[in-house]
This record gives C-alpha cells, structure tokens and sequence, in this order.
C-alpha cells in the first residue's frame, strides 16, 4: 500500500459487478498498488434476503487489501439497514451507499441512480446514517437520473449528515456509460457540497488525473473504474511518480493475470468453458492498444491452451 504525498489526489477502485470482485482487488494491490479504498460492487437485498454471494465477497477473510468498503444498494430505509446489519455482523465500521446505478430493472424500482429525482426517498435511505453511529459512510451518486441539477436539491441532505466522502460520477442514470460527462453540474454541486469528494467518470491515464487536479484543486481524489481495468498500473505510477518501464510492466501483468486466471481456475465450478468465459470478460477492457487479431482470438477461443498461449504473447 502506497503512502500517497499530500500534494497528490488520492485514487480509489470504483466498483464494477462482475470485474472488481475480490480476486481483481487483491490482485491490483499485490501487483501494482497505488489505490486508496477498494470498494465492493453493490450488494442487495434478492428475493427477500442479502445476495449471498455478494456478501462472501465483502468477507474480511477473502479481502487482502488494505482498505475494503462494502457497497449497498437499497430503495427503502428498511432495506438499507439489512445490509448494513449483516456488513457489521462481518465486522465492517464503514459502508458506502449506491445512489448510481443505471440499471433500468433496479433505477425503475428507485434504486441507484433512479432515487436521486425523489429527494425524500434520499433522505428515508440516509436515515441510516444517524441510526447507525459505529459505522461511517459515503455515498456514490451520479448527478441525476434525468437531469444534471438534480443533484443540487439533494445537497441539503447530504450537507445535513456525517459522512465520509461523497462520490460522484459526472453523467446522469439514463445516460447509462455513454456520452461525456458534465464537468460543469460537477462544479456546481461541489460549489454546494461540504463533504470530501471524489471525481468519477472516464479517468483513464496519469494525463486524465493530473488534468482533473488542475481543473478541481479542491477535490480529495478520483474514483477510477474502467481506466484502471484497462490498464491496472496507473494508479501506482500516479501515486509513487514512478513510470513503469515497458518489460517490468509486462512482468507485472504477468503476475496479474495468473493471480486472477489462477484464482478462478480453483473457484469457478463450470470448469475449463467458465474459466474461459469469466477471463474474456477481463479481455473487454484490459489493454485495449493490444494487437486487434490477438483480442479477437482470445474472445473466440474455446480451449485453454490457446487462450494461455496467445496471453503469453501479449505479456512478451
Ligand atoms: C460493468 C459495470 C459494473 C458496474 N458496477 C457498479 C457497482 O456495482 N456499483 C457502483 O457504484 N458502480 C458501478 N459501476 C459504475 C462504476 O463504478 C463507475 O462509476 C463508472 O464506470 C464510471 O467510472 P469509470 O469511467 O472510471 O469507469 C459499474 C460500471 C460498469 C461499467
């Protein structure tokens, strides 16, 4: 765990279902480093009771990173503090809460993102805040589901609890993962917000971060998703100054992606047809500047030893 320079933004791993589970966040801390607080993907109440898988994920046991935050999302007060019950019964003190997610089945029923236009539906949810004084919390938000402004009716409840930092990524729910993001409704609601904050939305390279900085001096750091599945060293270059050369980077991916391969190769029951499934989701994002015909042969290959061969290319 890097100790980042007070003139530096702090960096944190942004949740996403189904890449940053445990493996991936213990994997980018042993390889590379550099990130602050890894975050779980949301976990949810399904079909009366907390997702069970979700859960072991947030286990202290299966989470070899310094600084592990579960992630709730829940539309009603009530459902919030299930979560929260059974994360502190796991020993967790902090939890964040998704107010992001643009997901129609969940932004539909009030979830995610799709709470942020009912500002008393935000504010049921974040009773749990003051009910829950052992634990502390942070909120991960878009800036609205529809509209940009949004976000600013929801400052005087926000501004009104104990938290430790909001989040926020800079696009509307309904704008799903696409469009640019609205750096101008992001300044408008930090002009707003008394709480830490963090940037989310497209940070990809050392020239993103350093760009936001300039741009936000008074944000604490940024909260990197896609950049960082892309390319997983980022994070420790910015916060150590140091670049990696060419072949201590390959090395280091190496390492990485046995960690993960490895990994699920134990875990995963579907034998050798899901472990290839579940390593060409990493291919979605991973080092996108790879040759195009070496990507497109590892996303059709059905046999190990070819996929295992055609990685090794790429890491040369
Ligand atoms: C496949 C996928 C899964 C995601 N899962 C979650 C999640 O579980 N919780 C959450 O708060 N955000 C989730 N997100 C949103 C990301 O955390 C992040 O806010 C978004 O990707 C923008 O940041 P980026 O441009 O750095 O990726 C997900 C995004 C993607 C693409």
């Amino acid at each position: 765990m890097c100790d980042v320079a007070p003139h530096k933004l702090r960096i944190q791993l942004a949740p996403l279902q189904g890449f940053t589970e445990a493996p991936f966040r213990n994997a980018l801390e042993e390889c590379f480093g550099g990130v602050d607080v890894f975050y779980t993907p949301f976990i949810r109440i399904e079909h009366g009771e907390v997702r069970k898988r979700s859960l072991r994920d947030a286990l202290p046991e299966v989470n070899k990173v310094s600084c592990i935050v579960p992630q709730i999302i829940a539309s009603t007060y009530d459902e919030a503090q299930i979560l929260i019950n059974a994360l502190s019964e796991q020993g967790h003190q902090r939890v964040d809460i998704n107010m992001g997610c643009p997901f129609p089945a969940l932004a539909l029923r009030g979830k995610g993102s799709g709470i942020l236009s009912q500002p008393d539906k935000v504010a049921e949810v974040l009773r749990v805040v003051q009910e829950n004084p052992s634990i502390r919390f942070s909120v991960k938000m878009r800036l609205g589901y529809e509209q940009p402004d949004e976000c600013l009716a929801l400052l005087p409840i926000l501004n009104d609890i104990d938290l430790v930092q909001v989040a926020v990524h800079a696009r509307v729910g309904k704008q799903q993962y696409k469009g640019v993001c609205n750096l101008q409704a992001f300044v408008e609601f930090a002009e707003g917000c008394r709480h830490p904050l963090y940037y989310n939305g497209d940070v990809c390279t050392l020239q993103d971060i350093e760009r936001l900085h300039a741009q936000f001096p008074f944000i604490e750091g940024v909260m990197m998703g896609r950049g960082l599945l892309a390319h997983p060293w980022v994070a420790y270059e910015y916060a150590s100054g140091i670049l990696l050369l060419d072949g201590k980077r390959k090395e280091c991916m190496r390492t990485f992606h046995a960690h993960l391969f490895d990994y699920y190769a134990q875990h995963l029951e579907g034998g050798e047809t899901q472990l290839l499934q579940k390593m060409k989701t990493f291919w979605e994002y991973l080092m996108p500047e790879t040759d195009r015909k070496l990507l497109k042969r590892i996303h059709k290959t059905h046999c190990i030893a070819d996929y295992t061969a055609d990685v090794h290319q790429i890491f040369l």
